[in-house]
């Protein structure tokens, strides 16, 4: 095959691949055309593979062969074994690996760049240098980020004196790096132990601003480091002049950000805090973290919960992280069923970070075929709690937590929760008094309209089925 052909067989290639990203994004971005954006998506990706191995300019098919054939069978033995509840630490370490790679691409682009013509030097060094602070950015940041969502480092936010100052300093010093790595470059390569150091200086930032978010803030920062990861392979496909590496990070850091945004939106956070590493978290939010609400805690059994159930005609069920763990689900399609079958009116809330990774609950949910109709977001359905005779909230903590909305001073305060206090009656289904992510006491639990029905949550969901379908 001639040269000419083989590029244009790739760029048509490339245009396809474009094309089958974008329509991937846009079934991604509902629930009953999820599964087809990701075939999409997929397929996208085996042709982007394919027509870049075509490029009359590509040669090196054993080091391709010896790189993919390893990477795709670790990806796919850690994607088949990994639990739904790890999945949000998976995401971020894969995170850190486009990180890596753009930091590597920078430095080995750099160590060839005098092929570039004389005329772009200022430019191609301009993509270098901000390549690889992207990406050492967006490497540590997702390496704590993982570290923190594996449990391995405490979800606390590490907050040290004078951090805005710090990261200031920080930002500050990789400019004037950057300076004298562009001072360095003008004869050969001289300029690489400013770029090195411009790495580790960008690394300490990256990982400072994510140890400097709290446990309930994690879910935005994992979606902000997903859009620094696509502006990282946008970065990597500038030096490489690779169109759709250009195009597919974009996609990727632009649909982070929009993803951030709404999730900023939904816990009544600001995006600027969230860049900053845990801007405006005051000082004295984590002091009523350890101070416990008093009071007493009224349980209940499987039998009295069947029958509180039983009496009720509306009922809202609040899933969480717990449900998730416990795999209840399809147990609860069966509760779900008995409950209509009697006439009452049972739907779901759905907080929008309930779980550990968007969607979460709306995928469990699916898996047991639980009609999308009745599956309500929290802004639909909170108005609706005091008019509701019963709450059932299994295994979920923080997006319950009255604190949010009635204590200035806690680590959550201003974040919207569904508002399940003010239903007729509360049960909260959980094994233990065991706080929940962001690792705070919840006032819930000793309301007088609160009781805990304590267990497994699958154990006692279908507990709840038997007593119910058991008439
Ligand atoms: P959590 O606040 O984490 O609470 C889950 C509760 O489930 C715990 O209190 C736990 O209490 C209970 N539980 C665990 N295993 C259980 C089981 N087998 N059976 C019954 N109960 C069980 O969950 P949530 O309310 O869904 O809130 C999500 C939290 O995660 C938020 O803070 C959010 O910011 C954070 N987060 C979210 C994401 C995304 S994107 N969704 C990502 C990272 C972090 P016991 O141990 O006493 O049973």
């Amino acid at each position: 095959m001639s040269e000419e052909l083989r590029t244009s067989l790739s760029n048509v290639g490339y245009i396809g691949a474009g094309v089958l990203f974008i329509l991937s994004l846009a079934g991604l971005s509902r629930q009953e055309t999820a599964r087809r954006g990701n075939a999409l998506g997929i397929a996208g990706m085996i042709i982007a593979l394919l027509s870049t191995a075509l490029r009359a300019e590509f040669s090196g098919y054993l080091p391709l062969m010896l790189g993919l054939a390893p990477g795709a069978l670790i990806g796919g033995i850690l994607a088949r074994r990994v639990q739904m509840t790890s999945m949000p630490q998976l995401v971020a370490i894969l995170h850190s690996f486009v990180g890596a790679a753009a930091v590597l691409v920078g430095l080995a682009t750099y160590l060839g760049h005098s092929k570039v013509p004389p005329g772009e030097q200022g430019i191609h060094l301009g993509e270098i240098y901000v390549g690889v602070c992207i990406g050492a950015i967006t490497f540590t940041g997702s390496v704590i980020a993982f570290l923190k969502l594996q449990g391995t480092l405490s979800g606390r936010p590490l907050i040290l004196p004078a951090r805005h100052l710090l990261n200031l300093l920080l930002v500050a010093i990789t400019v004037g790096v950057g300076i004298w790595f562009f001072r360095c470059s003008e004869t050969g390569t001289g300029g690489l132990w400013p770029l090195v150091l411009a790495v580790s200086i960008a690394g300490i930032l990256g990982a400072h601003s994510v140890m400097a978010i709290g446990g309930a803030d994690m879910p935005v920062v994992v979606s902000m480091l997903n859009s620094y990861s696509g502006w990282a392979a946008a970065a990597a496909g500038f030096m490489l002049s690779n169109d759709l590496l250009i195009i597919t990070g974009a996609l990727v850091g632009s649909s982070g950000a929009i993803l951030s945004l709404i999730m900023c939106r939904g816990m009544n956070r600001s995006l600027v805090s969230v860049i900053l590493g845990g801007f405006g978290s005051g000082e004295g939010a984590s002091a009523s973290a350890g101070a416990g609400p008093q009071g007493e805690v009224r349980s209940i059994d499987v039998a009295g919960a069947a029958e509180r159930l039983r009496e009720a005609r509306s009922i809202v069920i609040v899933p969480g992280y717990g449900l998730a763990v416990a795999q209840a689900q399809h147990a609860l399609s069966e509760v779900v069923r008995a409950l209509q079958s009697r006439g009452a009116r049972v739907r779901f809330a759905i907080h929008p970070v309930a779980g550990r990774l968007p969607g979460h609950m709306n995928v469990l949910l699916a898996e047991a075929d639980i009609p999308y109709d009745i599956v309500l977001e929290m802004d639909e359905i909170n108005d609706d709690m005091p008019e509701t005779d019963l709450v059932l909230v299994i295994g979920a903590n923080d997006i319950v937590n009255p604190s949010a909305a009635e204590d200035p001073g806690s680590p959550i305060a201003g974040m919207p929760v569904i508002e399940v206090w003010k239903a007729g009656t509360v049960i909260v289904m959980k094994r233990g008094m065991a706080s929940g992510y962001a690792g705070i006491e919840n006032p819930l639990f000793f309301r007088p309209n609160t009781l805990l029905l304590f267990g497994d949550a699958k154990k006692t969901v279908e507990g709840l089925r038997n007593a119910l379908s058991g008439e």
